[in-house]
């Protein structure tokens, strides 16, 4: 049986790395960007990342590249956008694609914690529309979290599900639509603890990410914090939560520790300073580290 055409909307630093998962897994893929440089240097990011991985370069050859949204849609079995994280830009693409898209295509969207029946409630069929929620990069990151709605068909999450199964990725189903789905909320429930360490003078950002990557970061990527829970003891963990969880920071909002580093255009790798000072070799470093540890997971299968 042929593998599904895939679409792929928005060729940025996602979009290319899900058209190369699907294409070396051996299906079509027909992509699309309104930005004609992305567009025009799409193919030659995914062969630089195949020859870096040591994956086969002939699955560039699946991947076509298109000027028009409706030709890129028009004969594909599953459509996922990756345009930028902009509610309004997201839902009025999805009408377009709507029109374009075979009636039986399901759509999905790879927004990092947009609600997807925000981004889905103004289609005609919301029962194909899901979100499908990749990390970067695609290509080294097994997860695919598959995100349904009060509307979505439950055999439109078991086909989307087979899918990324059958293209090499780990998918999990998160079974309610609430902002973030379950990675970024947990994600974002350690970074909200690690800005409020630094607000109230506990320690330096860069203490906070010592003890993160030097203790139970070098667990975590084998040992769940359920898992973990378990390990130690459910009595244990609520004699702990007992103590601390009244002193964790609970504020509803955003720190205004943050919100202030961004008012002084402390932006991070993007300005040379957000929580901490980086130089260009610094920052150069750092994501060599990190993907560099990827590679290496990757490889051993991790
Ligand atoms: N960067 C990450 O780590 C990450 C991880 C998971 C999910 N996401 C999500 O994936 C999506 C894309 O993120 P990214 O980091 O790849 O962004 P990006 O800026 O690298 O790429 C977005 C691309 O979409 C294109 N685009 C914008 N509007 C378009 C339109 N109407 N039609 C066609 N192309 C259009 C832009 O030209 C750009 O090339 C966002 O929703 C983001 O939240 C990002």
């Amino acid at each position: 049986m042929p593998k599904p055409r895939i679409a792929v909307i928005g060729a940025g630093l996602m979009g290319h790395g899900i058209a190369q998962v699907f294409a070396v897994a051996g299906h079509d893929v027909a992509m699309t960007d309104n930005h004609g440089p992305t567009l025009a240097s799409a193919r030659d990011r995914i062969l630089a990342n195949l020859k870096d991985l040591g994956d086969d370069a002939a699955a560039l050859e699946r991947i076509r590249v298109c000027a028009s949204l409706a030709e890129t849609v028009a004969e594909a079995d599953f459509i996922v956008e990756a345009v930028r994280e902009d509610l309004a830009v997201k839902q009025g693409l999805f009408v377009d694609i709507e029109r374009a898209a075979r009636g039986d295509a399901i759509l999905a969207s790879n927004t990092s914690v947009i609600p997807i029946t925000a981004i889905m409630g103004g289609l005609k069929q919301r029962e194909r529309a899901l979100g499908t929620h990749w990390w970067n990069p695609p290509y080294l990151v097994p997860l695919v979290e598959v995100i349904g709605t009060e509307w979505t068909a439950p055999q439109a999450i078991e086909w989307t599900m087979a899918l990324h199964a059958d293209a090499g990725k780990q998918p999990a189903h998160v079974k309610k639509d609430v902002p973030g789905f379950i990675g970024n909320r947990l994600q974002h429930a350690l970074w909200r603890e690690a800005v409020s360490l630094v607000e109230r003078g506990i320690c330096d950002a860069e203490t906070v990410d010592t003890v993160i990557k030097a203790a139970f970061g070098r667990r975590l990527a084998v040992l769940g914090p359920l898992e973990n829970a378990d390990l130690v003891g459910t009595d244990l963990t609520l004699a702990i939560h007992k103590t601390v969880l009244p002193d964790i920071e609970s504020r509803p909002g955003p720190s205004p520790y943050l919100e202030k580093l961004v008012a002084d255009g402390k932006l991070g790798f993007k300005s040379g300073e957000g929580f901490r000072k980086w130089s260009p070799e610094q920052r150069a470093a750092l994501r060599t580290r990190v993907l560099q540890h990827l590679k290496t997971a990757r490889t051993r299968g991790d």
